[in-house]
């Protein structure tokens, strides 16, 4: 098959450019508006566009077998900085490719993200991709554009499938971690990526390692190869076509607060030093602005993709010390080179 990437320059798509090269069966053609985390990144079946998701052509959707769309903002602090652009990129460019898809008969992989399934509330069950209840936050907190605006394209995308006109796979991401996540920021920066590279940030340069709100709230971590087998399990089992499918590991269910803990004690023992980082406590609002509403707990029921074949291999402290294991040498490499 030929697949064409979206987004696979980023997190994400660079594991699965890596994940399907390795894999040998496919024909992968990648987009993105750049290809840095692909660096060193390479294959004959593989080809590359350096192109923004407003200039993919049809054609390049016509010439293709499967569609995988990544592309999107999915750092909160962009939700709460820039919403109107986390509308514009996340549903207006995308609902382009799902015309294109629709145009052309193409199927399309969809990623989406756990945030859909929003606030939890009282609810203590574990969220079903076709039974949970989607709840939002008010529309004074903008941080729900996000969530909004993505599950308005599943909604979408799922309108045209039962008209016939689209065949589909939509992913609901739940926190994955691994090499090449987000960038790595001056310890102590404010908002910017995602937890885990603010904390290894922290560790790196011994800066203060910021707790939101107490860091009370839970997350359910994902190893990167463990999502990319997901991947392939969707991609290769024809009961994937339109349904839903939750990608996390409630295994892996932590607080941020003893996140931070476990990553501190990680590194000490690969680092072979403690770290000079320290703990600090700070408001949502001054961390990511006025706007800003955090999800308590977000834990994936993963039956529907186990019942495919699937289990999570990865561990946390597994997908940690991978992680940080990759951090470290690339610090390494960098003051050998210095
Ligand atoms: C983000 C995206 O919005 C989701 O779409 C995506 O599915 C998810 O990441 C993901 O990685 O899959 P969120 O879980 O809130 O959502 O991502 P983080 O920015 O990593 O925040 C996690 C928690 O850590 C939040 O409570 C946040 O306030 C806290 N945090 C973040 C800190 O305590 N310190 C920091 O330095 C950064």
């Amino acid at each position: 098959m030929k697949i064409l990437l979206l987004g696979a320059g980023g997190f994400i798509g660079s594991h699965l450019v890596e994940h399907l090269l390795e894999r040998g069966e496919h024909e992968i053609v990648g987009v993105d508006i750049t290809a840095e985390k692909l660096e060193g990144i390479s294959g004959s079946a593989f080809t590359f566009h350096e192109l923004d998701i407003h200039e993919v052509p049809d054609d390049l959707v016509r010439e293709s077998d499967v569609v995988v769309d990544l592309i999107a903002y999915a750092n909160p602090s962009i939700y709460v900085e820039a919403p109107l652009s986390v509308y514009q990129l996340n549903f207006e460019a995308n609902m382009r490719i799902v015309h294109h898809c629709v145009n052309h008969g193409k199927r399309l992989i969809q990623y989406s993200t756990s945030e859909v399934y929003g606030k939890a509330g009282n609810n203590t069950a574990l969220y079903r991709e076709d039974e949970s209840d989607l709840v939002m936050g008010p529309v004074s907190k903008q941080r729900w554009i996000y969530a909004a605006a993505k599950q308005l394209l599943e909604r979408v995308i799922h309108a045209y499938s039962l008209q016939g006109d689209l065949e589909f796979t939509i992913i609901r991401p739940f926190n994955f971690i691994g090499p090449r996540i987000d960038y790595l920021v001056p310890a102590g920066t404010m908002g910017g990526p995602r937890v885990f590279a603010h904390f290894m940030s922290a560790l790196l340069e011994g800066g203060p390692m910021h707790l939101v709100d107490g860091g009370h709230v839970h997350r359910t971590f994902l190893s990167i190869y463990d999502a990319n087998e997901a991947f392939q399990t969707v991609l290769d089992r024809p009961e994937a076509r339109n349904e839903i499918y939750n990608f996390g590991n409630p295994s892996n269910d932590t607080t941020i607060r003893e996140l931070s803990t476990l990553m501190t004690d990680i590194y000490t023992r690969l680092a072979g030093d403690p770290p000079r980082s320290e703990v600090v406590e700070v408001s949502g609002e001054t961390f990511y602005g006025a706007g800003y509403e955090d999800m308590d707990r977000v834990p994936p029921d993963i039956s529907k993709l186990v019942a495919l074949g699937w289990e999570p291999q990865h561990d946390l402290a597994k997908t940690l010390e991978l992680t940080i294991g990759y951090y470290l040498e690339q610090a390494r490499e960098a003051a050998t080179s210095a």
